[in-house]
């Protein structure tokens, strides 16, 4: 109940545009965001990379209503990108397309988004696409299986276990040695197409990370489900899967005695950073993950 109602929440346009600009949003934000600024991002990229911790740079947005917005998005990630490059650091970037234009041209959008791929290609750096809600499931595919026509190798697609489509696309995908990162999914979705319990999500997600780490190109695991974690550990080790063919991924600022862990075992693991102004819809997701971080948030706006 109190998932969805936050889930409810993290639309309304009108809310985040108050949050957003509150003078509080920085103490509410600190515990999942790096800072609004490029320079913020990169001093905590750097600050895990010291720490034998991977990155993915991410710009905090969604749904621009113009394509000079979606182009202002694709400048942004192109500095980021020659930024990450002139600074030597380990990171890939995560994008949501509808920040892209995808709301308003297809082709626009993979044609800016296709710029960016050029370039993390030269920089030797890699475009992770974010997955959204399920309206835009099947556009998000078909510009990741353009992209990787046009540059094979670095893209990586995001899949959602809680999805019964998400086998078949797996699949697809790694036909194409299109590599994937399997998260749970965030998005409120009707019981038609999503499994409704966490039981059943959980088991969707052991049952499809197994398939990508037997048989997938270079697999993210990106979950903080600890029972997930070592039920991947158990099974690399049993099926002898060298630590170099797939790697961890959590959210900045969520579980890092784990993370700590993962690093210690000489396992791979990427955190997802974000930065940038735009923070509510994302904010208000990893409230909806474990509603106990309104506690924490309560804590913090009480001490400032
Ligand atoms: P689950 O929600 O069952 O949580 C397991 C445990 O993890 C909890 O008991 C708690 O200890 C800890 N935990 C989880 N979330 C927490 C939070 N917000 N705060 C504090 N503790 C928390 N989704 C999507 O739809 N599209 C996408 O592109 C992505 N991308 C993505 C990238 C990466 C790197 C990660 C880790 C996750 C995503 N997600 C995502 C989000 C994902 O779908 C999912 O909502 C969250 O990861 C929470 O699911 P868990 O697997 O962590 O398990």
């Amino acid at each position: 109940m109190l998932r969805k109602s936050l889930l409810y929440l993290s639309r309304q346009k009108r809310l985040r545009h108050w949050m957003e600009q509150s003078p509080l949003s920085r103490k509410l934000t600190a515990r999942f965001v790096a800072g609004r600024t490029l320079e913020d991002e990169v001093r905590v990229i750097q600050k895990l990379a010291s720490e034998n911790i991977l990155a993915t740079l991410d710009f905090l947005g969604e749904n621009v209503t113009s394509l000079t917005e979606a182009a202002g998005s694709r400048d942004t990630y192109l500095a980021a990108l020659r930024e990450l490059e002139a600074k030597r650091l380990p990171a890939t970037v995560s994008l949501k397309l509808t920040q892209f234009g995808l709301d308003l041209s297809e082709e626009a959008c993979l044609n800016n988004v296709g710029e960016l791929v050029e370039c993390a290609r030269q920089s030797g750096s890699g475009v992770e696409i974010d997955m959204e809600g399920s309206e835009y499931t099947d556009r998000t595919l078909r510009i990741v299986h353009g992209l990787n026509d046009r540059h094979p190798g670095c893209v990586r697609a995001v899949i959602q276990a809680y999805l019964h489509r998400s086998q078949e696309d797996i699949q697809e995908l790694s036909a194409r040695g299109i590599p994937v990162r399997l998260c749970k999914g965030a998005y409120r979705e009707p019981a038609a197409i999503a499994y409704p319990s966490k039981a059943e999500v959980d088991r969707n997600y052991v049952h499809l990370m197994k398939l990508l780490l037997d048989s997938g190109s270079r697999p993210a695991i990106a979950s903080h489900d600890e029972k997930i974690v070592r039920t991947a550990l158990a099974h690399v080790r049993q099926n002898r899967i060298p630590p170099d063919r797939f790697e961890f991924q959590m959210l900045y600022g969520i579980r890092r005695d784990l993370q700590r862990e993962l690093v210690t075992k000489g396992y791979r693991l990427r955190l997802y950073i974000p930065y940038g102004d735009a923070w509510y819809p994302y904010f208000m997701r990893r409230l909806a993950e474990r509603p106990a971080n309104l506690l924490f948030l309560a804590r913090n706006l009480i001490r400032s």
